[in-house]
């Protein structure tokens, strides 16, 4: 992190309130400064060259510097800047933008939704889960359940879904009628000797009797990111979506699958949900979709849930939502070209090689180390959880900061990656070389024993 405090480094430090960042932090240290990206790597101020091993938030799947995304957000810039998608009207490209993308789905969808962000598109959710079963008449059916450790946005409602007590804890969350069941977290919740699929199981149950307690008729919609990731990179256990897709069904719960991170190829497959084998209902997209160019997000509904809003639309009249930069033709230009090239460039056939890969020599690396409890993820969304005592189980003291003084140690080699308490996690651009992930493997080795000894 930042040691010498440059002018623009001071003058952010005394002017802006920073997201996710303790304040304590800041004025002890300082922001790092990041000047300008070129593929996989980006420079701060002083010139210090960074593997970005994040894409900076999970987001900018295609690398820095693209110009096909920066041309296409240059043109359409200057041929028209903003205009609306209110009250019937439209721009050329908008719409060519939601049919690349209904062309994409992983199951048959009906409609695109934009907005600008993972936040507000998972608030557009709740809210079209909300008029769906007003409309089919089912006015009690309106609660939702999200899982522990899960991140679904910031905002009231979505931070509410999130899973996470320090999202709640202060801001008076959560609030509305959500319900969180158990992370599918096999490392710290599986009973000790459960094979992962019995784990499934046993969270399918509590499932099953959550919604019994609760009342099926008064439960709406299921939330779940494909492989969790700001809750500490938890991919589902085996068997996971087999197992609780029938208890959806035959409670008539819809399944909102929050791909705005492991959408757009990051898991190997061009949807998570793809990597798993389940059919969500809706799907909640961002980042990826403009691979971070210009912040946009795309909510797909099925034909399911746009049937009933079509037939009940004189009910509607207006459908009384949506955000002035929905459909932004910007953003629409530039996912467009970001589209384009995940096809052109092959990403998404890139991951299934460079992620396992990335898997395999983290494991060769890492695999024995007397301090790292467990390796985990799929395609490029990998976590290396630390701790304390390996047969134990047991973490560091919290007061240690261990995750966070590896990320240190890392920027200090050159690799950036992020540390959700003790785990580390890397998901790089989607883009990256098999030479590139020895690199960051590397290097993140080399700070793992800076830190805690070899
Ligand atoms: C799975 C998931 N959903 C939703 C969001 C919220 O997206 P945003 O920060 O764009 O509001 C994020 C952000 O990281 C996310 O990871």
């Amino acid at each position: 992190m930042a040691t010498q405090r440059s002018e623009p480094a001071l003058r952010d430090e005394r002017s802006q309130l920073h997201p996710f960042t303790s304040i304590n932090d800041m004025k002890a240290e300082g922001p790092m400064m990041i000047e300008s990206g070129s593929g996989v790597r980006v420079r701060d101020l002083a010139g210090k060259e960074y593997l970005d091993g994040m894409a900076g938030l999970w987001c900018v799947n295609l690398g820095y510097g693209r110009k096909e995304i920066t041309d296409a957000i240059a043109q359409q810039s200057e041929r028209l800047s903003f205009f609306h998608t209110f009250n019937n009207m439209s721009v050329d490209v908008v719409g060519e933008c939601a049919e690349a993308l209904l062309q994409r789905a992983p199951v048959p969808m009906s409609r695109v939704f934009f907005g600008t962000s993972g936040s507000d598109a998972n608030e557009t959710q709740l809210k079209l889960i909300w008029v769906y079963n007003n409309l089919r008449g089912k006015p009690e059916k309106k609660k939702i359940i999200a899982r522990w450790n899960a991140y679904h946005g910031s905002s009231v409602a979505t931070a509410s879904l999130t899973g996470l007590p320090g999202m709640h804890k202060l801001f008076d969350l959560p609030k509305g009628p959500i319900i969180h069941v158990s992370a599918p977290y096999y490392y710290r919740n599986a009973p000790e000797g459960m094979s992962e699929r019995d784990f499934s199981r046993q969270l399918a149950k509590e499932l099953e009797e959550t919604i019994e307690r609760e009342g099926g008729d008064t439960i709406a919609a299921f939330f779940a990111e494909t492989v969790m990731g700001a809750g500490g990179l938890i991919p589902p256990p085996e068997g996971y979506f087999d197992e609780i897709m029938p208890i959806l069904k035959k409670h008539d719960i819809l399944l909102v699958a929050d791909e705005v991170v492991s959408g757009y190829g990051r898991l190997g497959t061009y949807w998570g949900c793809q990597s798993y084998g389940y059919e969500p209902d809706l799907i909640t997209s961002a980042k990826g979709v403009t691979s971070g160019y210009f912040p946009m997000s795309a909510v797909f509904i099925s034909p399911k849930v746009w049937d009933v809003l079509e037939a009940g639309a004189d009910q509607i009249g207006v459908f009384g939502h949506g955000y002035t930069y929905s459909g932004h033709p910007v953003g629409a230009a530039a996912a467009l070209a970001a589209l384009k090239l995940i096809d052109e460039l092959e990403v998404v056939k890139n991951v299934a090689d460079v992620g396992p890969y990335m898997m395999q020599a983290l494991k060769d690396r890492l695999g024995q180390h007397p301090h790292v409890g467990d390796i985990r993820g799929k395609g490029l969304m990998l976590g290396i959880e630390l701790v304390q005592d390996r047969g134990k189980k047991e973490t560091f003291p919290m007061q240690n900061r261990t995750g966070r003084q590896v990320l240190k140690a890392a920027a200090e080699r050159g690799l950036i990656t992020r540390a959700l308490g003790d785990t580390l996690v890397f998901a790089p651009p989607l883009v990256l070389s098999r030479g590139e992930a020895d690199e960051i493997v590397d290097k993140f080795a080399l700070a793992v024993e800076d830190v805690v000894g070899s």
